[in-house]
């Protein structure tokens, strides 16, 4: 059975060819290598370098390739940047899902999983957040992320193409042999930006607002951990390969972490000081966001492994001192 996976190259989608392959599924991945590595992607997937906005590449790979489900992860997803470059994220995003429904729908092709975000929450009214809550993203990325989700909901509704969209909170960690792991460039990312400043690659972290409405007046997340996120995208698959319906699920840890709290887990981790400092609040950040993900725990069977943010912290740290010059 041949998948699928847009974005394979990048963090998240190369954590989940390394499972599909894993779990001797035929993967081709399509990613532009514009955020993304190629050296991260498994040596047994196929990759095509391209854009999922090129039209003629994707007959292409649709002509060449019996694909049987698609697991998109390719899109822009920088919340900052977003607030900047709005019309960059709606192109990538928003366009990229246009063109791969045409495919999609022009070649028969019926299962999808897509890559969404707990950004289409917005600033939520109330914590564990469910499925069924009000979306009103504060920021374009999230935006365009709820955009998609419409897409494919009448994508199903006109073409037959059964979707799931997995509402990832935030995600952290690495591979646990250390291989592939998270690199942006630049990085935003909360976890990476520690363990930059305790590898000595930064001088000190910026905590972004301390007036939030939470214990210690920082942000709170809720983490997950990048093995078990990959693992839920091959239950949703193998959910719509069985005959599962269209759904939209949350994937987290339902526990939330302050940003002092990662910082205070990462110096326990990495046993070194880390200099940190107090800033402004970034524009678009949410207050608190924790998922309630009891449903893709009970319709998917999703048993999240490494919930310790311990463990998401060392494993992401496992990655960095195996590359210290980075994937390139
Ligand atoms: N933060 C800092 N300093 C930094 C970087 C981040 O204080 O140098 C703070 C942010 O302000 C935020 C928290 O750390 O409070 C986490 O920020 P990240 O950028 O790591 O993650 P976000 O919560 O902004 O975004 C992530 C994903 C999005 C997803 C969102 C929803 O990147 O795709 O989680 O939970 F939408």
């Amino acid at each position: 059975m041949t998948i699928l996976v847009p974005g394979g190259a990048g963090y998240i989608g190369s954590h989940t060819v390394n499972d599909l392959i894993k779990n001797g599924y035929d993967v081709a991945v399509v990613d532009n290598l514009a955020t993304g590595y190629a050296k991260s992607v498994n040596s047994k997937a196929r990759l095509y370098e391209g854009d999922i906005r090129d039209k003629e590449f994707m007959s292409e790979i649709f002509d060449k390739e019996n694909i049987d489900a698609v697991i998109h992860f390719a899109g822009s997803s920088v919340v900052p940047e977003s607030m900047q470059h709005p019309i960059k994220y709606f192109d990538n995003n928003v366009y990229g899902m246009i063109t791969l429904l045409e495919m999609m729908e022009k070649y028969k092709v019926k299962n999808l999983v897509f890559s969404s975000s707990a950004a289409v929450y917005g600033e939520p009214k109330a914590v564990p957040i469910k499925e069924s809550d009000a979306t009103n993203p504060t920021n374009p990325y999230g935006e365009s992320k709820l955009i998609i989700e419409r897409l494919m909901k009448w994508a199903d509704q006109a073409y037959g193409i059964n979707s799931i969209a997995l509402r990832y909170f935030n995600v952290g960690g690495a591979s646990i042999d250390g291989i592939i792991g998270e690199q942006h460039n630049p990085e935003t990312h909360l976890i990476p930006i520690v363990l930059q400043v305790a590898e000595g690659k930064r001088d000190k972290l910026q905590i972004y607002g301390t007036d939030y409405d939470t214990n210690d007046g920082t942000n709170v997340r809720d983490y997950v951990h990048v093995v078990d996120l990959a693992n839920a995208h091959i239950l949703a698959m193998q959910y719509l390969l069985n005959g599962g319906k269209s759904d939209i699920f949350n994937l987290g840890s339902s526990r939330g972490f302050s940003n002092m709290e990662i910082l205070d887990a990462a110096r326990r981790v990495t046993n070194k000081e880390i200099p940190a400092e107090f800033a402004d609040r970034r524009p678009g950040d949410p207050g608190t966001l924790i998922a309630d993900s009891t449903k893709a725990r009970k319709v998917l069977h999703w048993q999240p492994k490494y919930e310790s943010i311990e463990k998401i912290i060392s494993s992401a740290w496992h990655f960095i001192e195996k590359h210290p010059n980075g994937l390139n």
